[in-house]
């Protein structure tokens, strides 16, 4: 059994738990995520993450946002980066990647990104802003903790009433395969022997020919991934994963809802049943459709939106209430034109729409095509109804104009921030 140890910055503040201290020790040697170079990351816009739910900030001022674990700080930077209005504090145990990160953020100048050392276990030292953080991200951390329901219900408590968690945890299911070399290595060579002798082993063990169960799903880079990368996977001190049933647990026993999962698409069954069986499947509460979604593709992550029980999605809009909304073109949404320089101008060739991480989508010309070159040059907001006049203007027909805005709402090209946190 590991010795408990104070925190290195904090040695008069409450003792860390044996788990924590190790995981400490650990992530110190074989800090993530493998680089710290800022990373763009899904769902990591503030505006964004809280128009999916129905309440909103009293009033308006700064977001402020926590990333709970945040490593290196690559989701954070990145973040930073591209929201310089919104106040970032990134807090982890790693005092060894905190120290890199703020030399990043120094570097690139990011006065709106801090980071402190902190315990999640505990949150001692952390300084919550008045009515709590807008928006808290924690990805790939509750589950390392010794108690991931107490670390969830910490978060909750730092959480603004109408703020949103963008949470990630890992799928035991979609995690299968990587076990396997887990339980390999550790009857290989027990947990008490040096960190760096396992990782020799266990990069041996992963370059067995034979072995071939150890490389599937999604893991079939497991000779190629950094020591970094392959400690966290393979070699880490503690690890909890979850089915979707089992985090839907895990959030309600923290007083938390989910809300919607980050990346939609992922778990989107019409994309994968064909109609008798898609028929069934409506029938399942969300929950139970995530659970059949697992059961059919290598999910390894479940990432997701939680609110409070108070909060809620927000209510769909209509093509008739869309006239009136005030939207914007979301930032996760890529366009990739391609032009023909030819005789007084240029030809608009190709048209690719990229929507978070899923595959670009080629556009073929017609009104969409027009919508979505108007969605490019956009700026700031605009209401549907001037969206729609633009496109009118340019030759489509009122009512497929409609139907193309409803279009471009439902897959996510456009969202409708809260009045209250529009841009000052
Ligand atoms: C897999 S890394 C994820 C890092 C980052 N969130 C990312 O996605 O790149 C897990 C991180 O959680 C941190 N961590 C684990 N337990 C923690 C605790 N009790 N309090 C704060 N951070 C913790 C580790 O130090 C490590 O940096």
């Amino acid at each position: 059994m590991l010795l408990a140890a104070p925190c290195d910055s904090c040695s008069d503040r409450a003792r860390m738990d044996p788990i924590t201290t190790a995981l400490k020790k650990m992530y110190e040697e074989f800090p993530y995520p493998p680089s710290g170079a800022p990373e763009q990351r899904v769902g990591w816009d503030a505006r964004l993450l809280l128009s999916y739910g129905k309440l909103a900030r009293k009033k308006g001022g700064t977001l402020r946002v926590l990333d709970a674990g945040c490593g290196r700080g690559a989701g954070l930077l990145g973040a930073g980066m591209l929201q310089p209005d919104v106040e970032f504090l990134g807090i982890d145990i790693n005092g060894v990647a905190l120290a890199e990160a703020k030399e990043q953020a120094t570097k690139r100048k990011l006065g709106n990104v801090r980071f402190q050392e902190v315990d999640l276990t505990t949150l001692e030292g952390l300084a919550v802003p008045e009515g709590g953080f807008d928006v808290v991200f924690s990805s790939g951390v509750v589950h390392h903790m010794p108690s991931p329901a107490a670390g969830l219900q910490k978060l909750r408590e730092v959480l603004a009433p109408h703020g949103l968690l963008q949470l990630m945890v890992y799928a035991s299911d979609g995690r299968a395969p990587l076990y396997r070399v887990v339980r390999a290595l550790d009857l290989l060579l027990p947990r008490s022997v040096p960190l760096r002798d396992r990782l020799l082993v266990g990069r041996m063990l992963v370059q067995s020919p034979k072995a071939d169960a150890l490389p599937v799903g999604p893991w079939t880079d497991v000779t190629t991934v950094s020591d970094n990368e392959f400690v966290d996977r393979y070699l880490n001190v503690n690890e909890t994963s979850y089915s979707v049933p089992q985090v839907w647990e895990l959030l309600e026993g923290a007083g938390l809802r989910f809300l919607r999962w980050s990346e939609p698409a992922d778990w989107n069954l019409e994309a994968l049943l064909p109609p008798p069986l898609l028929e069934l499947a409506q029938r399942l509460s969300a929950r139970d459709r995530g659970a059949l979604v697992e059961q059919l593709c290598w999910r390894p992550k479940l990432e997701l939106v939680a609110a409070h029980q108070g909060n809620g999605p927000r209510d769909d809009e209509t093509a008739a209430s869309l006239g009136k909304a005030m939207l914007c073109v979301s930032p996760e949404v890529r366009f990739r034109t391609e032009v023909r320089n030819v005789l007084g101008g240029q030809r608009l060739e190709k048209l690719f729409l990229q929507i978070r991480g899923q595959a670009a989508i080629p556009i073929e010309g017609g009104p969409m095509a027009t919508a979505l070159v108007l969605a490019r040059d956009a700026e700031g907001t605009f209401t549907g109804a001037s969206f729609r006049d633009k496109l009118a203007k340019r030759g489509v027909p009122a009512d497929v104009a409609s139907e193309v805005l409803l279009e471009l709402w439902r897959a996510e090209v456009l969202y409708a921030p809260h009045a209250v946190d529009l841009p000052r």
